[in-house]
């Protein structure tokens, strides 16, 4: 059945993905039909998505939320205000967060959708380049993007310039003004903004820069319209997302799901919990933590998880067993991501740095009463006191852990390191990292 018959059926984005390799560009045609705004006659006529795109209400997946024709019509208007220097478009699928796989599923399996949404993007908001800025390591997105690219050359192109941009893993990599800086030649290091990019960007361009989904979501408002995109989801959080469900669930995975949904009907879906749920991560690594006794309770969407203070960022839900320990755990991914620190604001470098010790002397079984006040403060100094939004997620996930597994915290300061300590890790991290132990 086509995704215009059944409106509000899933899957949408993921409507014919390939077990292995990328959907061609004939099949792609063949489910979704050509691309609207491609003939050159159409093409006058793109600015019109950028209406269809604020009807649909589609909010960014790459973690903020922003509304997309925000963005792309604050773009617009600083390409008017500068004749003669045509805006750029970036795809980012960087995915810098090592519990998301999202876009590199996406983009492996289904490049033409991106391609498509990167492209009717460009067209809207006048840029004559589109950059798919692709994590390194991400060995069959890269291929798969490379290919498609040529598909499209060979079939006519899009009639502007479309490259790959590969980023280094990191953990701010994909963070916008990194982005910025390395398709300016520069390292893949955050800057201090404004310039926003939509003023200043690429080669000093307006730069619009969307996460790899959202644009494949915008192929789609494109072809199906708005009424059809709020079909699924809330009012406030309309359409499907993407969201990478990993932890302790018999089927981890990338699955789509519409926004609202609850949280235990897509476990159910990944075939159950593979133990019993000590907590889970909303929201990755600059995410929120809930007890495992409130999953039941918990519905993925933003406005339902707004009450908690909580997002679904880049679409991520972890599970954590009851396995293993979760101060060792916070404390091994506070460190590493404290690392991730581009090295240039002193309240990042240092504050994160500091905080990332207070939470191993936890897990050392060294921490003093004051330990724990003294990481609160920590963390309130240092949000948002970075030139970018890094400092902000770490706080955010040590002070949900410690308020989550306050139990654990203090049982640890009191006795030491627990059983569950010298378990195998569950949260999942780019490389293996040391954890401080007592002298
Ligand atoms: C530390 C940090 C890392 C980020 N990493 C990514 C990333 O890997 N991929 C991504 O799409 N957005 C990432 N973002 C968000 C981007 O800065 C930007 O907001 C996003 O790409 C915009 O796309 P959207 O509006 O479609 O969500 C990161 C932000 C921060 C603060
Ligand atoms: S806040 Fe941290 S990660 Fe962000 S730019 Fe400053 S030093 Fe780099």
């Amino acid at each position: 059945m086509s995704l215009q018959a059944d409106p509000a059926s899933l899957p949408r984005l993921l409507t014919g993905i390939p077990v292995h390799g990328a959907m061609d560009l004939k099949e792609h045609v063949a489910i979704h039909g050509e691309a609207p705004f491609a003939k050159r006659r159409e093409r006058r006529g793109a600015g019109t998505l950028i209406d269809l795109v604020e009807q649909a209400g589609l909010l960014g997946r790459g973690g903020a939320a922003f509304p997309a024709a925000a963005k792309m019509r604050a773009v617009v208007g600083a390409g008017r205000s500068r004749i003669g220097v045509r805006p750029i478009v970036l795809a980012n699928a960087a995915e810098g967060e090592p519990a998301s796989l999202k876009d590199r599923v996406l983009l492996e399996g289904l490049p033409h959708l991106v391609l498509d949404g990167g492209v009717l993007a460009a067209r809207a908001v006048g840029a004559d380049e589109l950059i798919l800025c692709i994590d390194e390591s991400a060995g069959p997105a890269l291929q798969s993007a490379t290919s498609a690219i040529r598909e499209r050359e060979r079939t006519g192109g899009d009639a502007l310039k479309v490259s790959i941009q590969p980023v280094p893993v990191g953990y701010v990599s994909g963070q916008e003004s990194a982005l910025v800086n390395l398709c300016s030649g520069g390292p893949a290091k955050p800057t201090l903004t404004p310039p926003m990019p939509f003023q200043r960007g690429v080669r000093r361009r307006p730069t619009l820069i969307n996460n790899a989904e959202t644009l494949a979501h915008l192929a789609l408002i494109a072809r199906y319209g708005p009424q059809w995109f709020r079909q699924l989801g809330t009012q406030a959080h309309p359409g499907s997302t993407l969201l990478t469900l990993s932890g302790a669930v018999t089927h981890p995975g990338v699955y789509e799901i519409e926004y609202g949904a609850p949280l235990a009907s897509l476990i159910e879906a990944a075939g159950g919990t593979s133990t019993p749920i000590r907590a889970a991560l909303l929201g990755g690594y600059a995410g929120t933590w809930f007890d495992g006794a409130a999953i039941s309770t918990l519905a993925l969407s933003n406005d339902h998880l707004a009450p908690h203070d909580a997002s679904l960022g880049a679409g991520i839900a972890v599970l954590l067993s009851q396995e293993t320990c979760p101060v060792a755990e916070t404390s091994r991914v506070t460190r590493w991501l404290a690392g991730q620190s581009a090295g240039q604001c002193g309240p990042c470098v240092h504050g994160l740095g500091a905080i990332a010790g207070a939470i191993e002397e936890f897990a050392a079984g060294t921490a003093s009463a004051e330990t724990g006040q003294r990481t609160v403060r920590w963390a309130s100094q240092v949000k948002g006191r970075g030139a970018c939004r890094h400092p902000d997620g770490v706080v955010g996930f040590v002070t949900s852990a410690l308020d989550v597994f306050a139990e654990e915290f203090a049982d640890h300061a009191r006795h030491g390191p627990c059983d569950a300590c010298s378990r195998a890790r569950e949260l999942p991290l780019p490389m293996p990292i040391e954890l401080a132990t007592a002298a």
